[in-house]
């Protein structure tokens, strides 16, 4: 079977957290990889969405283009996947040059339909700022919950979507400023004649109540809605050169722009409609429960409003959302965990599996350090990497590193065996059915079978007695059976330390390659030479996790910022310099306007920095220290006339002042003035 598969497209906004990465995006991974052991077709699609407001927004107040602005983001976004190991087959941008022409066809054919209508209503407009304002630029009261900080045309609060001017007492985000209606001619799209329809086909779904029943109360109220901005940043409205389209018109045909572009890199450009045009192709969409209108409601009637025959969605998993210690993820409290330095300190499998052994299926979940330490220790290390290396460690003791042949079962292995069977079989339906939670348990469930399988057989006491050696080498083969179901079935949460088991059982090629039901029906050949023992899982410290859950809550200013408690040793001072010689120095303050990581480099960090007059890239050994989003917007001290140097690869051109202890290092602050000052 085909499967299209698709992640929401994350904002190029701001660095994804860890609530997102719970939500749409490690399920969508785990369900990509077991279809593709079920041996199906998938293509499993993902990018930025790098258009809309709240984009020229952030970029606006950041000081950088929204170009420089999405490109930082998308950049440091795909390296968050990559280390989480994410195995998308294609992660696109909808700034992709190949998603206007797309998103322009899908506008032509409603407008063909007649179901584009050009109408001239009020809109909000700052007499202030003498523009119009949409979306984003705008908070007020939200028309559902009354929330007084609501989005103009998303509530953060209760997930309503509207227009900007259905909010109460609406004003400018920028400045404050109060908002009058003024009339401006926009695009509309007859959203509300697709009613029916929409009713019709969601009404035999099967999906989560709270989707069906979210869905429903939109198709009840639908109306024509603008689908067109006042804005420079978009994908262009053909026929209209001031207009652009609104993000949530755009975005979602990323998802078909996105194939379009696999294919094309594929070498047959055609390849997409495979997927997106056969009605036999299965569609998955897997989002937050915030974006549920869009995926069930206006991006199918956007579907059904072509020409071309486009798939609509076949299941929509919506999770729940995740929360940090009970309270929402805030980046802006401190209260959160910065990937970035998570993945420094926690293997990508830990961070996988704690995530899914908690995902927010049903209701919102949450993250908690004590959870995230015992899933770790106790399970991962206490049962499956516990197994696993004893049954190892014996068998290179007992049975020369290779697969025992094995012997008549009894009944207590027939059991074991049957036991197997029936977990490999529920946790191939869970994974079916996106119960992600459900799946890490039936994973520890069986390593808890086989510990006590093992425990109770003790092969060391049949080892003592040669009469018995039959007996042992069955019980062993089974328990390698058993290590190998293991990796297959914890593979696509855990996908790292499955391959190193399938490694470390003398297997050839990669376990992502096999076949699930293959695998499941044979036997490892007896004789089998076993590989090398490796270490699967690092347990955690308790002092590690008091670290962490002392950070929170705290504005994040980096570990190795503590300072040595005991007595420094104060570096020698240098020679003196006469002031002649302290003169040519041209000292000024400069703007961090990007930070990122060098590639292949702890320290390093590659800088853009703004000095008023100018632009420079900078190479800075700051990295231990800073984090490169907390850098952004920072004034620092830069030596502005040192000769450029390559640094890695690098032009840098200048040098960041920064004070030093021993490890610790910290950048001086300027409070006021502004880039370009003189520091003498
Ligand atoms: N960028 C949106 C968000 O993060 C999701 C867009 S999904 C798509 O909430 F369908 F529009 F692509
Ligand atoms: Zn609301």
């Amino acid at each position: 079977m085909k499967i299209l598969i698709t992640s929401a497209l994350p904002y190029a906004n701001g660095p994804l957290h860890f609530g997102h990465i719970a939500g749409a995006y490690l399920p969508g991974d785990c369900y990509a990889r077991f279809q593709r052991l079920k041996g199906n077709e998938v293509l499993y699609l993902c990018g930025s969405d790098e258009h809309g407001v709240a984009i020229t927004l952030s970029a606006e107040l950041a000081g950088r283009t929204p170009q420089e602005h999405v490109d930082l983001f998308h950049s440091i976004n795909l390296s968050f996947f990559k280390h989480l190991d994410f195995s998308f087959d294609h992660y696109s941008r909808t700034t992709w040059p190949g998603h206007v022409p797309t998103t322009q066809e899908f506008f032509r054919a409603l407008q063909a339909k007649g179901l584009i209508e050009e109408r001239t209503e009020n809109h909000l407009y700052s007499e202030q700022e003498k523009r119009f304002l949409a979306d984003r630029y705008v908070v007020g009261t939200c028309p559902k919950c009354g929330f007084e900080e609501a989005r103009g045309d998303e509530c953060q609060r209760c997930a309503a979507s509207y227009e900007a001017t259905d909010l109460k007492n609406p004003r400018s985000k920028m400045t404050g400023s109060p908002l009058i209606l003024k009339p401006s001619m926009h695009l509309y799209l007859r959203f509300d004649l697709f009613k029916e329809r929409l009713a019709e086909w969601i009404g035999k779904k099967k999906w989560k109540e709270n989707v069906i029943h979210f869905a429903m109360r939109y198709i009840d109220e639908l109306k024509p809605r603008a689908i067109t901005r006042d804005s420079t940043w978009g994908v262009p409205v053909p026929g209209y050169p001031d207009k652009v389209f609104y993000v949530w018109f755009d975005a979602p045909i990323g998802y078909v722009s996105a194939a379009q572009e696999w294919a094309e890199q594929k070498g047959e450009p055609d390849a997409w409609k495979d997927y997106w045009l056969d009605e036999k192709t299965k569609l998955v969409h897997f989002i937050g429960k915030d974006n549920i209108p869009f995926h069930t409601v206006f991006f199918p009637a956007m579907l059904m409003g072509q020409d071309l025959p486009y798939k609509l969605p076949d299941e929509v998993p919506a999770n729940e959302f995740y929360l940090l210690e009970g309270r929402q993820f805030s980046k802006s409290d401190g209260w959160t965990i910065d990937l970035e330095t998570f993945f420094s300190r926690y293997s990508s499998d830990q961070i996988r599996y704690a995530i899914a052994a908690n995902a927010p299926e049903t209701a919102d979940s949450e993250f908690s350090w004590k959870d995230f330490q015992s899933r770790c220790n106790a399970e991962l290390l206490g049962k499956l990497g516990n197994f696993v290396n004893r049954v190892l460690v014996f068998t290179k003791q007992h049975c020369a590193a290779e697969v025992p042949p094995r012997g008549e079962l009894d009944e207590g292995d027939r059991q074991f065996v049957e036991q197997m069977n029936r977990l490999v079989e529920l946790a191939s339906h869970c994974y079916e059915t996106f119960h992600l939670r459900k799946a890490s348990q039936t994973i520890m469930e069986l390593a808890q079978v086989a510990n006590v399988y093992f425990d109770t057989q003790k092969p060391w006491v049949l080892a003592k007695d040669p009469a018995k050696r039959e007996k042992l080498l069955t019980v062993i083969s089974l328990c390698i059976e058993c290590i190998k179901t293991l990796s297959l079935i914890a593979s696509p949460i855990i996908p790292a330390s499955a391959e190193k088991i399938w490694k470390m059982l003398g297997c050839i090629g990669k376990l992502a390659e096999g076949s699930w039901d293959q695998i499941c029906k044979t036997a490892l050949p007896p004789h089998q030479k076993l590989g090398e023992i490796q270490i699967l899982f690092r347990k955690i410290e308790d002092s590690e996790i008091e670290e962490e859950i002392a950070r929170l809550g705290k504005k994040r200013e980096k570990q190795t910022m503590t300072i040595p408690e005991t007595a420094p040793t104060y570096e020698p001072l240098k020679a003196s310099i006469a002031y002649e010689q302290f003169q040519p120095l041209d000292l000024r303050v400069a703007q961090i306007v990007e930070a990122v990581k060098v590639p292949k480099s702890k320290k390093l960090l590659k800088l853009l920095v703004d000095l008023g007059f100018e632009k420079r890239t900078i190479v800075s050994g700051i990295a231990l220290s800073y984090e490169p989003e907390q850098l952004i917007g920072r004034k620092v001290i830069i030596i502005a006339n040192l000769a450029p140097a390559t640094i890695m690869g690098i032009e840098s051109q200048g040098m960041v002042l920064a004070a030093s202890l021993q490890t610790s290092l910290e950048l001086p602050q300027i409070e006021k003035l502004p880039p370009g000052s003189v520091v003498s």
